[in-house]
């Protein structure tokens, strides 16, 4: 799996966002692994505060079906109904949701558009000492 097909599938995981308030469609595409893909996208709430990242539903379904080890994520996100031009960061509670299951120095974030290059980073480059499992050990 190559970080242009995750990002393609990132891409697609967006098509299903329900973004009814903000209008911002974000998906993502978690591989696992074993090479096992999981898609996501946001979902949004009225009361706003249970809304849920795209990355984030990726992850709550992937470690639902009992996968623990991740090798990267690709995100595409942007105002929804058009494609997204630019990259779209993780928010800061998406990256906390990474630290807890991936290793900072190999999992790689990568932050894709509908057309182009994605642009991948490590998740330590996101989120610098970042606050973790290893930390409580
Ligand atoms: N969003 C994501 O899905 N992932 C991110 O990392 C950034 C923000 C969503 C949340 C909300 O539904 C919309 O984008 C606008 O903030």
């Amino acid at each position: 799996m190559d970080d242009e097909r995750l990002v393609e599938l990132a891409c697609e995981a967006r098509a299903h966002a329900y973004a009814p308030y903000s209008h911002w469609a974000v998906g993502a595409a978690l591989l696992c692994s074993d090479g096992t893909v999981y898609q996501g996208c946001n979902i949004e709430n009225a009361a706003y505060g249970p809304s849920t990242c795209a990355e984030h539903t990726a992850f709550l379904k992937a470690v639902y079906d009992g996968h623990r080890d991740f090798e990267a994520i690709a995100v595409v996100g942007g105002p929804e109904g058009g494609p997204a031009p630019d990259i779209c960061a993780p928010c800061g509670v998406c990256r906390q949701v990474m630290m807890e299951f991936c290793d900072p120095a190999s999992f790689r974030v990568v932050l894709g558009r509908s057309e182009g290059e994605g642009r991948p980073y490590l998740l330590g480059e996101l989120l610098p000492e970042g606050f973790g499992p290893d930390t409580l050990r």
